[in-house]
């Protein structure tokens, strides 16, 4: 399997933290093997710069919020908006500032998510899937780093398969399947899957928390946003997101939104009670990717194999990697299920 990114996921948006963590205090993340560096300007919007000084290469996540920008930790070159320099301590006041910009990335906030474009041009927004949210519902927010290569991490999120074994009792119960339908359809920003069949799931989750559902949609918003939408037949709906970024090969950043719809369903009693239950579920997904991916280390070199009941996997390889990127996939397909 191959380990290399397709380069058009540069132009695409990728969430690199949550807004509440990016202060005047300088953040250092890792995104595709980059370090980079976030803080806010006194202007309060985000600054994201390439953790490297153009002086000296020294790491600016380790400098200083100042009134001109951010500081370098060594001789105290001051970046700000767009990387430009600001200040050189030490420059003669009647000699220019050098012409120099520390590397800089295009930054929006969006969903309570601080969204980076590694490429200068490319899409002008994130995923409209995300925009359109309605305003006020999301409940809960959470963030891990899960040891996953990007795909992966993204299949195992999109693939109901693995729920039986990996959460049973929990999600689902391996003794009580009924067939389904899943309907894959290509969208304008990746697809959709429609599951059909299965109004009431068998496990606890469901028996806690939910009433029989009406749908039960999964989008995938390229590069790394993945959304299960359920919609009740008593009105509301509930959609868990998440967004995934590779921090390098091997690792992957995760965050993750609840957002619910028409039930009341205070932040605080959502995190008494169901958070609980989906932590278990995300630390068991985390286990089981650590052991495979810990595996693919020890047998490098190995190809999946599939079967029709691998739907999304095709898709998501193609806007990861880098070889598979020519491979024409069906607008719609369609599989039979026991779920
Ligand atoms: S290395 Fe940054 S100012 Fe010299
Ligand atoms: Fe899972």
């Amino acid at each position: 399997m191959s380990k290399y990114w397709n380069p058009q996921v540069r132009k695409h948006w990728l969430v690199v933290a949550r807004s509440e963590c990016v202060s005047h205090k300088p953040l250092a993340v890792t995104i595709m093997d980059k370090p980079m560096v976030l803080v806010r300007l006194p202007g309060q919007q985000i600054l994201a710069l390439e953790d490297r000084c153009p002086h000296r290469q020294a790491p600016l996540s380790q400098g200083r919020m100042t009134s001109e920008g951010l500081q370098c930790p060594y001789h105290g070159w001051t970046f700000g908006e767009q990387g430009r320099c600001t200040s050189v301590p030490g420059l003669p006041a009647d000699q220019c500032l050098p012409a120099v910009a520390a590397r800089y990335y295009a930054v929006q906030e969006l969903d309570g998510l601080v969204w980076v474009r590694l490429a200068a041009s490319g899409d002008l927004a994130p995923p409209a899937l995300i925009a359109d949210l309605p305003a006020g519902s999301r409940k809960f927010m959470w963030q891990a780093k899960w040891q996953a290569d990007i795909v992966n991490a993204m299949e195992n999120f999109l693939d109901p398969l693995h729920t039986h074994l990996v959460h049973p009792g929990l999600v689902r119960r391996d003794n009580r399947r009924s067939r389904m339908q899943a309907s894959l359809t290509k969208t304008a920003e990746g697809f959709t899957v429609d599951y059909q069949g299965q109004p009431e799931q068998s496990g606890l989750l469901y028996r806690l928390f939910e009433s029989p559902r009406l749908s039960e949609r999964v989008y995938f918003a390229q590069p790394g946003t993945a959304q299960i939408e359920y919609r009740y037949q008593n009105g509301s709906i509930v959609r868990i997101t998440l967004h995934f970024t590779p921090e390098g090969a091997s690792t992957t950043h995760v965050f993750a939104t609840l957002h619910v719809e028409n039930r009341w369903a205070p932040a605080w009693l959502l995190r008494a009670t169901v958070w609980p239950f989906l932590k278990r579920v995300a630390q068991q997904d985390a286990r089981m990717l650590a052991l495979q991916e810990q595996n693919l280390q020890k047998f490098p070199g190995s190809h999946p194999v599939s079967t029709s009941l691998d739907l999304v996997r095709p898709y998501l390889e193609q806007v990861w990697r880098e070889d598979k990127t020519d491979v024409e996939l069906p607008l719609i397909k369609t599989i039979a299920l026991d779920l």
